[in-house]
Order: C-alpha cells, then structure tokens, then sequence
C-alpha cells in the first residue's frame, strides 16, 4: 500500500488527532466545475464519462487540483449496480436516471444476479486504480455505492420519485419480495465495495439518499437491516478499510445506525453536528454538514456559517467537514474557495487541545 501524504480524513475517520479539520465535499466532482463540464461534453454523456476510465480519473483529479481537498471521491455513479444488473440505466436530460426495465414483479426480482464486480463492473475497478495511479499517495481514495434501499428505490419506481410510491407499496404489501430484493442487493454492494477497496479505495462510504423516506420501523427493517451485514461483511473483506454510512433525513436513526460498527456517519444540514455527537456517544466519526445552499450567499456569510459549523461540533478530533448533501450545480466556484479558505482558517483552533496536550 502506498502511503498518504495528507492523511487527516482517515486520521479523522478514526477519530485520531489531526491539525485541521479535514475537508472533501459530496459531489465535489460535478457541473459546478468549467473543467468537470469541459471534460464531459469531450465524453458525449455522462454514463460514458463513467464508463471510460482515464475521463473518470480526470473529472476525479478536477477538485483535488482546484482547491486541494483533503480527500478525492471515485467519479462514478450508485446505479452502476442495477446497470450491471441488467436494468438498462440511461439519463434522461434534466430529468436524471432512468431504467428501461424497472422491477414489476416477483419473477423480475427471482432473475436478478450478483454482479461480479471484476468483470461486469471492471470498468469501475479500472477507474479506481487508474486514480489511485494518478493521486500517487497526495490523498485518499474514497470508493462508494448506494445503499440496498436506495438502489431499491430507483429499480421499483424505474426513475427518481418524490413519493415512492410503488417501492413503499412493496415495503408495505409485499415486505417478503422487498426482503429478498434487498438480500441481493446487500451482497451485490458488500462485494462491489470490497473490490473497490481491493482495487486501491482507502475508504468507503455507502449513500442512502432515501432512507428518509421510510417511516422509523421500515427505515430500521429494511435500510438499516440492509446496510449492517455490508458493514460486517467488509470487516473481513475489506480489514482496516473505515465506512462512512450517510442516511439522509434520517438524525433519529443515528444511534442505531453507530451500532452497525462503521467508521463515520454523514449527517445532513438538518441535524446539528453537536447533537449527532451527543446521540452517538463519540462511537463514530461525524461528517458533515454545511446546508449546501449556505454557499450560494456571499463569502463572509459562507465564513460565518463555517464558523457555526465548526462550534456546533466542537474541539476535539472525529469531524470530517462537508456538505449536508451534494454541492448544487449553480454553485458559484468562488463561494467554493470561500469555504476552503474558512475551514483551513478556523478549524485549527478546535485541535490544540490534542496536539499540545
Ligand atoms: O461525489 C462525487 O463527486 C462523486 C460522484 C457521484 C455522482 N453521483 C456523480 C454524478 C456520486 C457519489 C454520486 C452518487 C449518486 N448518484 C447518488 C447518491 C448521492 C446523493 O447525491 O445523494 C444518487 C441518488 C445518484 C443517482 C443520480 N446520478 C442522480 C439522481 C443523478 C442526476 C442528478 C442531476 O442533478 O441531474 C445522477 C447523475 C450524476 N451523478 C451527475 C454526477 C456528476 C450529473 C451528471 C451530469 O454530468 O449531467
């Protein structure tokens, strides 16, 4: 394994001493960026984006090289899985994902396989060492998938949904087909993480954007129980590797979500990281959790509400700073500076504790 120059966020991961507290942020890589826009109208679209490595390693570096964050994400999408699944993933334009054949029925979930992850995904595994070359040690790696649930959620509904209705009809009428389509999901995800990790990923984190949208006894038997046995699985496939579960929407779930065994938790703007910390008894990392809309105001105010950000954590080690969500696509890159330039400014301050005592 080759060594981190800058290894605060799997320090922070771990909730060891850093200086400062480290920075990346959810969807860094993206169309906020001229270069990242750039770099995929040369791709045509953005499933071959995904699917040629050496652009996917590019788009990758773009933020890295901007504005030095302290770690990079695999430029990669979630719905890689039901691709490799056989759904027929496309993108419809400035309505996002959609699959040509969405799950119906009992039958459609019994034909599903596990893809392997070296072959059916070796097109991601590729990516990965091919950034893994490329970051030559400067920062980790982050490697990711869509939790069970959430995959669940784009495969049933055959697009993005605001009610999930047909999904949360299964969860509710059919909880047994749900079940069975989650197990497979689970193992398809364990093994595609721990190939990633194989592949060179230091971290991993698994994002289950609809989590929210369970009712608390579904969330807990069907998303959380989904997401456990990964994190247990990995502990063998994957030793050493920490994983960071963000559900979002989901704050009072973040005890029982701790009790998983993972390495970190993203916590959404709606939360405060003070009251994250309370509720997990300092068990796991937190990440977390500027509004991402914070950065569309001017800089002083982006500097005001890092500020607030750092306090509402506090001192001590274990804080990983990021957005609440995805950074949006209209965000202007020099708010984006702003933000780096007040978390590199104000967080020392919350370690001298550690690093004089
Ligand atoms: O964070 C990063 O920079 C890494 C790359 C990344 C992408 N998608 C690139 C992407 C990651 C981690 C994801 C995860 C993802 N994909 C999630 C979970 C994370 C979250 O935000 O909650 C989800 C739900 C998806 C599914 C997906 N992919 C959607 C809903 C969309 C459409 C988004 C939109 O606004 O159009 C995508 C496309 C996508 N994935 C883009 C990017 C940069 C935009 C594609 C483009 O260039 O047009």
């Amino acid at each position: 394994m080759t060594e981190i120059a800058n290894d605060r966020y799997l320090r922070a991961l771990r909730r060891q001493p850093v200086d400062r507290t480290p920075l990346w942020m959810m969807r860094q890589a993206g169309r906020y960026l001229p270069e990242y826009r750039a770099t995929r109208a040369r791709a045509g679209d953005f499933l071959t984006l995904c699917k040629t490595p050496e652009l996917a390693c590019e788009v990758t570096l773009q933020p890295i090289e901007r504005y030095g964050f302290d770690a990079a994400i695999l430029f990669s999408d979630i719905l890689t899985i039901p691709d490799a699944m056989g759904l027929g993933l496309h993108f419809v334009d400035n309505e996002g994902p959609a699959f040509h054949r969405p799950l119906r029925s009992a039958a459609d979930i019994d034909r599903l396989g596990v893809p392997d992850p070296e072959t059916e995904l070796r097109y991601v595994m590729d990516a990965v060492r091919h950034v893994k070359s490329a970051l030559a040690g400067r920062v980790p790696l982050i490697g990711f998938a869509g939790s069970p649930w959430t995959l669940a959620t784009y495969m049933i509904e055959g697009r993005g949904s605001r009610d999930f209705r047909y999904a949360k009809t299964m969860r509710y009428g059919q909880p047994q087909l749900l079940q069975s389509l989650l197990a497979t999901l689970s193992e398809a995800v364990a093994l595609y993480l721990a190939a990633q990790a194989a592949a060179g990923a230091d971290a991993l984190m698994i994002f289950d954007t609809w989590g929210g949208a369970l009712d608390p006894a579904g969330y807990r038997d069907f998303s959380l129980a989904s997401m456990r046995p990964i994190v247990e699985r990995l502990k063998t496939l994957a030793p050493g590797v920490p994983v960071t579960l963000f559900s979002k929407g989901c704050a009072a779930h973040l005890e029982a979500m701790a009790d998983t065994g993972c390495a970190a938790l993203g916590v959404d703007w709606t939360t405060k990281l003070g009251t994250a910390r309370a509720m997990t008894h300092g068990r796991v990392a937190l990440q977390g959790n500027l509004d991402p809309t914070a950065l569309f105001a001017d800089p002083a105010s982006i500097r005001e509400q890092v500020a607030a950000t750092l306090a509402d954590y506090g001192s001590g080690p274990g804080h990983v700073f990021n957005l609440g969500h995805g950074i949006l696509q209209q965000t202007p890159i020099e708010h984006v500076t702003a933000l780096v330039e007040a978390v590199h400014a104000l967080s020392p301050a919350y370690h001298r504790v550690e690093q004089d005592g």
